[in-house]
C-alpha cells in the first residue's frame, strides 16, 4: 500500500532513527521529514538516506501555521508521526516559554493541518503522538508506570508535554481525529546530543573533563535502545488501535552513578585507560530543582497486544552506542562546537551548578 507520512523532527535522536527505518523499510511509502532544525536537528543525522526517492525533507517550524498548512496541502500525507519538540530537561528549567510554543501550540498547529487536510475524512489516516513517560511523574522505590496511570508532571518539559498529549487526546474526543500516543522511557544510541547523560558523559570521558552527577546520584531511569523505540513506533503506527495509548520501556532500571560507573568501565576498556581512569572524573554537583526520583515503565500492553519486545541488552546497547560515538568523533565536534560551547558554560561552568 501506498502511503504518505509526515515525520516530524526527523533531523533529531529519535527522529532520525525513525525516519531511517521507514524509508528503508517502506519504499512504496513516500517520507516527508518536517523539522526546524534547531541546536538538536541535525541532517547529518540521515546523510546515509537523502538521496532515496521515497525520502523528502522540509525545513519548516511547526510554529508556522501558514507553512504547515502549505506543506499538508502540498503532500496530503494520510499519516503524521509527531517527534519534533523541545526535550532537554534543563533547558526547560532555564527557558520554559520556548518548550510552551513547541511542545504545545506546535503540538496543536501540527493538529489543526491534519483535521483541516482529513476534513472530517479519517479512513487510513492516523496522528501519531510520540510523547514521554515523564508525564507520569516520579515513582517511590517500588511500582511501575502503566497507561492508567495518572499525569503528575513537574518539569517544565514534563508539563509542556503532558499538556500536548492531553490536546491530541482532546481532538480526537471532540472531532474524532484517529490518534495513538506513546509515552516511552529514556532513550540512549548513536546520534544523541551531548546535553543528556550518556552523550554527555561519553564525550567528557574522551575529553576527560568532570562527569557531573547531580544530588546523590541514586536517581533510577529505565533505558531502553533508540533502535528498539523505533521499532516499537513502527508497530503501533500499523498496528495500534485509534484513541489508544501504549507505554514503551526496556524493563532496565539503573540508578544514574550505577550506571555511570559501567559507562567509565566501558570506556576504559575501549580506550586502553587503565582500570578505575574514567571514575576520577566523576564530580558530584548541586541538584536539578523538581528532579525526579524514579521512572519505571510497564510495558506489558505493547508486549503482549503488538509483540514488541526490546532486541539488546543494556550491555549491548551501551557497547554499540560507546563504539558509535569512538567511530564519529567528527560529529561530537560539529555539535559541540559553537552554541553548545555557551550552554554547557551556563549550566556546568563557574555560574552554572555548584559542587557538592
Ligand atoms: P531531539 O531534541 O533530539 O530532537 C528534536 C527535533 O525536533 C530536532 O531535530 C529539532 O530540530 C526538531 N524541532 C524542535 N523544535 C522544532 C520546531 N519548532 N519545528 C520543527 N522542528 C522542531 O529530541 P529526541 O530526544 O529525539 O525526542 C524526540 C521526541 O521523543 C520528543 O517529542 C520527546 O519528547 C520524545 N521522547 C524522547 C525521549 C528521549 O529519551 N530522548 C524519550 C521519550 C520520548
Ligand atoms: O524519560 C524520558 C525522558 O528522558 C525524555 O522525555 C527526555 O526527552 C530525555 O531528555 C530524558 O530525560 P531525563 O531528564 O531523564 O534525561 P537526562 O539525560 O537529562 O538525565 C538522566 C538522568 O541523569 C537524570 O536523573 C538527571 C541525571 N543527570 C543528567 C545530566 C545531563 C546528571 O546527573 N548529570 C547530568 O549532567
Amino acid at each position: 500500500m501506498n502511503r504518505t507520512i509526515i515525520i516530524t523532527g526527523g533531523a533529531g535522536f529519535i527522529g532520525s532513527h525513525v525516519v531511517r527505518l521507514f524509508v528503508n523499510k517502506y519504499p512504496d511509502y513516500k517520507i516527508i521529514n518536517l523539522d526546524a532544525l534547531t541546536y538538536a536537528g541535525n541532517l547529518e543525522n540521515i546523510k546515509d538516506i537523502e538521496g532515496k526517492s521515497n525520502y523528502h525533507f522540509s525545513k519548516t517550524d511547526i510554529l508556522d501555521t501558514a507553512a504547515l498548512e502549505r506543506l499538508f496541502a502540498e503532500h496530503k500525507p494520510d499519516g503524521v508521526i509527531h517527534l519534533a519538540a523541545e526535550s532537554h530537561v534543563d533547558r526547560s528549567i532555564l527557558s520554559p516559554l520556548d518548550f510552551v510554543y513547541t511542545n504545545v501550540i506546535g503540538t496543536v498547529n501540527l493538529l489543526n493541518a491534519a483535521k483541516k487536510i482529513w476534513n472530517n475524512d479519517f479512513t487510513g489516516k492516523l496522528f501519531y503522538h510520540v510523547s514521554t513517560d515523564e508525564v507520569y511523574g516520579a515513582l517511590g522505590d517500588t511500582g511501575f508506570f502503566t497507561e492508567e496511570t495518572k499525569y503528575d508532571p513537574h518539569s517544565p518539559y514534563s508539563a509542556s508535554k503532558a499538556s500536548s498529549d492531553h490536546f491530541v487526546r482532546a481532538y480526537h474526543d471532540t472531532y474524532g481525529l484517529p490518534i495513538v500516543i506513546s509515552n516511552c522511557s529514556n532513550n540512549y544510541g548513536p546520534n544523541h546530543f551531548p546535553e543528556k547523560l550518556i552523550p554527555l558523559f561519553i564525550n567528557n570521558i574522551i575529553q576527560k573533563k568532570p562527569l557531573p552527577v547531580y544530588g546523590d546520584g541514586l536517581y533510577t531511569r529505565d533505558w531502553l535502545f533508540v533502535k528498539d523505540h523505533a521499532a516499537a513506533i513502527n508497530l503501533i503506527f500499523h498496528n495500534g488501535k485509534n484513541g489508544d495509548t501504549y507505554n514503551i520501556g526496556g524493563f532496565n532500571e539503573w540508578k544514574n552513578i550505577d550506571l555511570v560507573k559501567l559507562l567509565c568501565k566501558l570506556m576504559d576498556e575501549k580506550l586502553g585507560n587503565a582500570t578505575g581512569t574514567s571514575e576520577q572524573l566523576i564530580t558530584y554537583i548541586k541538584d536539578r530543582p523538581g528532579h525526579d526520583r524514579r521512572y519505571a515503565i510497564d510495558a506489558t500492553k505493547i508486549n503482549k497486544e503488538l509483540g514488541w519486545t526490546p532486541s539488546v541488552t543494556f550491555e549491548e546497547g551501551l557497547s554499540l552506542t560507546i563504539d558509535w560515538y569512538l567511530q564519529n568523533e567528527e560529529w561530537l565536534k560539529n555539535v559541540t562546537s559553537g552554541a553548545y560551547k555557551n550552554y554547557y558554560e551556563r549550566m556546568y561552568g563557574e555560574e552554572g551548578r555548584e559542587k557538592v
